[in-house]
């Protein structure tokens, strides 16, 4: 059986990771330090609870297993607090990344999948983004995930070690089957917060921002589903398994909505009313982001499955409907919480 490591397959992404390997017959292995993770979202793949950097851990992991590639999903995502806190986005994205590459080439293990991110690009000079564009990020978590894209340029040519990396645009929704989906803490995504808005265990949602200059005046993004995600994963995965090169791809939708289309589309597909109130632009927050991805359509044959934002949102919907976790707060029933507007 082929063995795969998934570095932060108990988070977000990673987890429904996990559960497509399983499903393709991949042996799984995770690693994950639960800093935002969760035990219960591993399935069906052994889980060793450490921080990636214990490369002792690592060496006797790999002396272990006989592991074909290893994923990486683990990383500090928020952007405003990786302004103030950079040393921890330094520390965790780049160094301890550095920390599981001197493990692998000491195993030999030479496929790694990297999860990068939009935020590469910084604020764009023109939209839809293509792989080409300057890479100017604008925060530190940005910086710290194209640093790492660069030493993995580097390595490849110096030692061998192929990679993919995988720049996501808006990462939403949930598995279509609702074993798995959104779970952070504290969240501070677009798309949960509204449904979290609905579902009655927030007053309403904030609108960061009506100035820009868009048509609504709201910022734009292109939001792709975790499922084809994790899609554009396997077909990445199966690429370098098959011997060929390294690579970068964007992965989006190629297809914009403002914050006030998501609301109005979650109001659509819940059919209750949802409170806004609008506050003033975060820091950051470029006005557009969205993909160009027909370079991954054509070189790994992607197709995404559940494009559609009604889809996006009504299976991040059925999740919050079903998984009233979070500091032990239950969501009433729907008839006493809810307003429904129709
Ligand atoms: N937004 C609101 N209200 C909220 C939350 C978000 O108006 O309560 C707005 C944001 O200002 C932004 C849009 O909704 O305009 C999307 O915000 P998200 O926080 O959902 O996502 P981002 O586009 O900021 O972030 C995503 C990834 C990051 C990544 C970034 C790259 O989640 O990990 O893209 O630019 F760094």
């Amino acid at each position: 059986m082929t063995e795969i490591l998934v570095i932060g397959g108990a988070g977000y992404i990673g987890s429904h990771m996990v559960k497509l390997l399983h499903q393709w017959g991949f042996g799984v292995v995770v690693l994950d330090d639960l800093s935002s993770g969760f035990r219960d979202s591993v399935r069906n793949a052994e889980l060793i609870i450490s921080p990636v950097a214990d490369s002792n851990l690592l060496n006797s992991l790999f002396a272990r297993h006989q592991f074909s590639a290893v994923m990486h999903f683990a990383s500090f995502i928020q952007v405003g607090e990786s302004m103030k806190e950079p040393d921890k986005y330094y520390a965790n994205n780049l160094v301890s990344t550095l920390t599981l590459l001197d493990a692998m080439r000491k195993a030999d293990i030479s496929c790694f999948i990297f999860s990068s991110t939009a935020a590469v690009y910084g604020n764009p000079d023109y939209v839809p983004i293509d792989e080409n564009h300057p890479k100017l990020p604008i925060n530190p978590y940005g910086r710290s995930k194209w640093m790492v894209e660069q030493v993995l340029q580097d390595y490849d040519i110096a030692y061998g070690l192929k990679s993919i990396c995988l720049r996501y645009f808006n990462a939403a929704g949930a598995d279509p089957e609702g074993e798995l989906g959104e779970r952070h803490a504290p969240e501070t995504h677009l798309i949960p917060l509204v449904l979290q808005t609905t579902s009655g265990r927030r007053k309403y949602i904030s609108i960061f921002g009506s100035d820009y200059d868009t048509p609504d005046g709201t910022c734009i993004r292109d939001y792709i589903h975790v499922s084809d995600l994790c899609d554009a994963h396997l077909l990445a995965l199966q690429h370098l398994l098959n011997g060929s090169k390294s690579a970068r791809f964007n992965l989006g939708n190629g297809q914009g909505f403002s914050v006030m289309e998501v609301i109005e589309t979650a109001r659509r597909v819940t059919g209750y009313e949802i409170a806004v109130r609008h506050e003033p632009r975060r820091m950051g927050d470029p006005p557009r982001l969205v993909a160009d991805s027909r370079l991954v359509r054509e070189v790994l044959g992607w197709k995404p499955q559940r494009a559609d934002l009604a889809t996006i949102i009504a299976d991040a919907w059925a999740w919050e409907r079903k998984y009233p976790w979070g500091n032990g707060i239950t969501i009433p029933p729907a008839s006493t919480s809810l307003r429904n507007i129709e």
